[in-house]
């Protein structure tokens, strides 16, 4: 656990701060959050993190209460006060205190440092699995705490030895509960959904990184497409790019990591890490 976390602007002793039992991130799940890497203690691509952020406490009518300018300068503080170099930041903005149970407050802004993500290189070499569950989240630009679905359905994912669900709606392919999907078909283009989802920030930079070297198409995608598809893989903040060769334990193309997978994955690290350098100057 980090030493300092921040709340309301303020850097405080994770151990000792805490927010009111009233809060409706508490009461209702009402609350938005986001989560983002740094490195050499600069935030990777914090302007678009921002952009979300924002957005997000504005299309759920909360207030974040500090700017930008200042929660750029908090998150430094943050980092420098932890002794880090590299992380993860993930901010909280809660409901906030209700007077009645049901209606928000002014909202609590919590900044919790994590350690930067690290998993098994195994899902890169050889791939993961994924189930795949009817459902679309409630305002998919948002992103909202609440990851009900996702969580109720960790017994079932756990015992497929899956990685993550993988939600579809009316026969379309959505995202997964803590990533977005993309597929390469046997034209060898590059396909995403491209309604109804997260956009996730690692989207955007792989669909940056693939420029000029595959077609990249933004579109509806029915599921069926998955499992005809040469190649899928799921991309994420903490994941980077993930190739993904089961679903259903249904093998996706010939169930290896394939080419593609493999090459935007270092196209996307090559990309956080030559942003990064330009940061740092
Ligand atoms: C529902 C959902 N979709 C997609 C993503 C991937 O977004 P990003 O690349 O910004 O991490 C996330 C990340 O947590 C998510 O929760």
């Amino acid at each position: 656990m980090a030493k300092y976390c921040g709340l309301n602007g303020e850097i405080l002793s994770q151990q000792e701060a805490g927010i009111g039992l009233t809060d409706l991130a508490i009461l209702r799940g009402y609350g938005i959050f986001d989560y983002f890497l740094f490195k050499y203690g600069q935030p990777l691509l914090e302007e678009q993190y921002f952009n979300r952020f924002y957005s997000s406490a504005e299309k759920m009518h909360l207030e974040v209460p500090i700017g930008r300018q200042l929660l750029s300068r908090h998150l430094r503080e943050l980092i420098a006060a932890n002794g880090e170099t590299q992380g993860a930041i993930r901010l909280v903005l809660t409901g906030g205190y209700s007077p009645d149970g049901y209606a928000p407050g002014a909202p609590n802004l919590i900044v919790l440092l994590h350690p930067y993500p690290k998993l098994p290189e195994a899902y890169f070499t050889e791939g993961v699995g994924l189930i795949s569950h009817s459902f679309q989240r409630e305002w998919p630009e948002i992103k909202a705490i609440n990851y009900l679905t996702g969580i109720k359905l960790l017994p079932q994912i756990r015992q497929a030895g899956a990685l993550e669900v993988l939600y579809h709606h009316n026969g379309i392919l959505l995202e997964a509960v803590r990533s977005n999907i993309f597929l390469v078909n046997s034209r060898e283009e590059l396909i995403t959904p491209h309604s109804n989802i997260l956009y996730g920030i690692t989207r955007q930079s792989v669909i940056k990184v693939a420029e000029g070297l595959l077609p990249i198409i933004e579109r509806e995608v029915r599921l069926e497409e998955l499992f005809q598809a040469r190649e899928a893989f799921i991309t994420g903040t903490n994941k980077s790019l993930m190739p993904v060769v089961k679903v259903d334990g249904r093998l996706i193309g010939n169930g290896e990591v394939g080419p593609w997978a493999r090459k935007l994955r270092e196209g996307l690290e090559a990309y956080r890490e030559g942003y990064y350098r330009k940061v740092v100057g």
